[in-house]
């Protein structure tokens, strides 16, 4: 029995991985299985893409999904270029939907919780019976993890408080 099963064994572990090799994916690559177009094309636009492709970042990322960005300009009569046109404004946007540590939705508290984003301004997040709220948007797919990081799937784009669009 024991002959028999040790071949086995090592086979399952050799499959668990490759799984697991070809899951294991950046925050980038991850965003782009996803087609998030419009967030990446922000990333892409504040020069930050390098660094979403980086393994090692420990980011919780609030991304909004492409109807999710859309429908937070077209109300301001804006599309993602007039957005991508500016690297300034990308980089803050985009550093405003990233909070310097790994946070599954369950390491989140019910009730409000205040994170200081890699901008330096605060997201307020809201966890009840609902689900989870950054800023009173909706978090629509929690736990999305992506190497050492986690995205949440938010149905708008989170815009820092200095920003006017
Ligand atoms: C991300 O990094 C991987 C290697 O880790 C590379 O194959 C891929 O081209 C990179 N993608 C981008 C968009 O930089
Ligand atoms: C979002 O808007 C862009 C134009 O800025 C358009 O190309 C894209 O198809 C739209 N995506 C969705 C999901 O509405
Ligand atoms: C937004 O982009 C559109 C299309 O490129 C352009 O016509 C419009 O003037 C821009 N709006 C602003 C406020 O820059
Ligand atoms: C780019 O965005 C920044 C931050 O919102 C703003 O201060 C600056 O005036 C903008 N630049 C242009 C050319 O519109
Ligand atoms: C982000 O977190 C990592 C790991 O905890 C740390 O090494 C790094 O210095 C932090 N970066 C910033 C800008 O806080
Ligand atoms: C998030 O992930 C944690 C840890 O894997 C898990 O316990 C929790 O149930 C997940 N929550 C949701 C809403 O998927
Ligand atoms: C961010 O929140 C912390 C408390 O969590 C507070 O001390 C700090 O003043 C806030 N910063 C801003 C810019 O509101
Ligand atoms: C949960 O919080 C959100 C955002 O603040 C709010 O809109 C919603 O009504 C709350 N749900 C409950 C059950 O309190
Ligand atoms: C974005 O999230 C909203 C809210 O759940 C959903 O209705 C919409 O289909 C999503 N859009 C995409 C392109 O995934």
């Amino acid at each position: 029995m024991m002959r028999k099963s040790l071949p086995v064994f090592v086979f399952a572990i050799i499959l668990v991985n490759a799984v697991s090799n070809v899951q294991a994916s950046t925050v980038y690559e991850t965003l782009e299985s996803l087609k998030y177009m419009e967030y990446l094309n922000i990333v892409k636009a504040a020069g930050l893409d390098s660094k979403f492709n980086d393994s090692a970042v420990t980011w919780t990322v609030f991304a909004a999904n492409n109807t999710g960005v859309n429908a937070t300009l077209a109300p301001k009569h804006l599309v993602v270029s007039n957005i991508t046109s500016n690297s300034t404004e990308s980089k803050d946007i985009i550093e405003y939907t990233l909070y310097n540590h790994t946070l599954l939705s369950d390491d989140i508290k019910t009730g409000t919780t205040i994170l200081t984003a890699v901008n330096g301004m605060n997201l307020t997040v809201v966890k009840n019976t609902t689900g989870i709220f950054v800023n009173g948007i909706m978090v629509v797919t929690p736990n999305i993890t992506a190497d050492k990081s986690v995205i949440y799937e938010m149905d708008s784009l989170l815009i820092p408080p200095d920003i006017k669009l």
